[in-house]
């Protein structure tokens, strides 16, 4: 069998352990030549490294193992580029929060103000980072975790049309199927699912198992009996178990489909707000919680040089849905993933040009995705107005156009007020210094 050349960007991730595990625990089928780790921060990298490569040393002593911060290193001649880099850090996705919440808005992640501004920052450092790729491995496959997907998605589109190599994948769809076989008790391998929207911001309508029994009005009838947790609700922190007890809410009020966890932002932004602490938000709990777990737990493994009496942090869902969509796209075996994907009639009634999230199948010659036809109307009103609002973003960076970074802000759902969004977009300017393009 073929030995691959694949290469892990943002190497000192907080998620790292958790894919190089994916990766020996895959290895009989997705055998590695060569494994690069590569990212901007040496130190940070070198932790996670080194306990990385412990890990192979024992699992896959067949495989090479790098690590550099050297970009000929690291992109020549590779066959997959798994990526998942936070341009500016953990202190940044701090301000992303606490900017927005201090101005009455909501601070997240990927949603809202935050997301606006964690997206203004991906985009130069991924548009450098397709340009370096390209430069040494034209043919390599790109596929991209790094956040907010949807804005990187829809700017790489713009930036790169010819690129056809180039795959932006989240992993919340694979963790609610997770969640949803616990529920139910069955493996989510049994079901096909069928699902619409933009990355964060989607809806499962159908769960067929081989039969075609859909079993998505099973599980609504029991989220909106018992509730609803994540598939690994006991390694959870509070905010993810809140986040997923949102779904019932959801439910009671838009009972036809299971909607995304991270709806939840834009549906209840007043209600959301008031519940989120301003000052303790998401980022402290990750800094204090996943993130010094796993270096902690990185520098024990090369303290006692071995990984067997560890347990490296890891996130199943997440580090097998990067591998096992590389796999099937190396092997041609054309399974279904949820993915994020140019519209081009997906879903029937909203813009061509919008990088929708969709089932799909997943070969050597790319994706075929499944169409979901025409949306009703208020899910074709809030597609249409966050898809809006996320060209408006990636064209404010392209055109370094404030007019349209306060559009954008505007048309957030967890904005709304025009004067809110400007405040908050003023504050956010200041605090993006150097990372962002000059906005007039
Ligand atoms: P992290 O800060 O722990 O890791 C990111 C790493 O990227 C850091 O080591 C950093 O030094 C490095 N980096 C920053 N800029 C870089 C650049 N230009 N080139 C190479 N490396 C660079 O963050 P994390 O929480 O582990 O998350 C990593 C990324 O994965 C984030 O973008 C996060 O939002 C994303 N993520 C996405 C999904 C999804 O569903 N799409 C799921 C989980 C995480
Ligand atoms: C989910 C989302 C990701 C997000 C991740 C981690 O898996 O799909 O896009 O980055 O959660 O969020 P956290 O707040 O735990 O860092
Ligand atoms: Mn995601």
């Amino acid at each position: 069998m073929k030995k691959f050349k694949i290469v892990l960007v943002g190497g000192g991730s907080t998620w790292t352990p958790g894919i190089l595990k994916s990766l020996t625990n895959h290895k009989e089928t997705f055998p590695l030549d060569q494994i690069v780790l590569y990212d901007v921060d040496e130190e940070r990298q070198s932790i996670v490294a080194q306990a990385g490569e412990i890990l192979f040393r024992e699992e896959s002593p067949e495989t090479k193992f790098i690590y550099t911060t050297d970009k000929e290193i690291a992109f020549k001649d590779k066959d997959f580029i798994l990526c998942q880099m936070r341009t500016g850090g953990y202190p940044m996705r701090l301000k992303d929060e606490q900017i927005p919440m201090s101005l009455g808005v909501i601070g997240q992640e990927t949603c809202g103000p935050g997301g606006f501004a964690y997206g203004m920052r991906s985009i130069r450092d991924m548009i450098e980072l397709v340009n370096d790729v390209r430069t040494y491995s034209p043919e390599a496959w790109i596929i991209n975790y790094t956040n907010p997907a949807a804005i990187v998605a829809d700017a790489l589109s713009l930036v790169f049309p010819e690129d056809k190599k180039i795959l932006n994948i989240c992993d919340q769809p694979v963790n609610l199927l997770r969640s949803y076989g616990r529920l139910m008790e069955v493996d989510e391998k049994i079901w096909e699912p069928v699902y619409f929207g933009l990355n964060h911001f989607g809806w499962f309508t159908h769960l067929y198992d081989k039969d075609g029994n859909d079993y998505v009005p099973l599980i609504k009838e029991k989220i909106s009996k018992d509730g609803f947790i994540p598939v690994d609700a006991e390694q959870r922190d509070k905010s993810w178990l809140d986040t997923y007890g949102m779904v019932k809410d959801m439910l009671d009020d838009f009972p036809d489909y299971l909607p995304n966890t991270y709806l939840q932002y834009y549906l209840y932004p007043e209600y959301k707000y008031h519940k989120m602490d301003p000052i303790n938000t998401r980022a402290v709990e990750v800094m204090k919680g996943r993130e010094k777990r796993v270096f902690e737990e990185c520098a024990a493994i090369v303290a006692a040089n071995t990984t067997k009496d560890s347990k490296l942090v890891h996130n199943d869902a997440h580090g097998d849905m990067i591998v096992e969509v590389a796999e099937s796209i190396a092997h041609n075996r054309n399974q279904i993933f949820i993915v994020i994907l140019k519209n081009d009639g997906l879903i029937a009634n909203v813009s061509d040009s919008a990088m929708v999230e969709v089932a799909a199948t997943l070969g050597k010659n790319g994706p075929r995705a499944f169409g979901v036809g025409e949306v009703s109307t208020f899910y074709k009103g809030l597609i249409e107005n966050q898809f809006a609002y996320e060209r408006l973003t990636v064209e404010a960076y392209l055109e370094g156009s404030y007019k349209k970074a306060l559009m954008a802000l505007t048309l957030n759902r967890t904005v709304i007020d025009a004067k809110k969004a400007r405040k908050v977009l003023d504050a956010l300017i200041e605090a993006n210094q150097g990372y962002w393009p000059a906005l007039k």
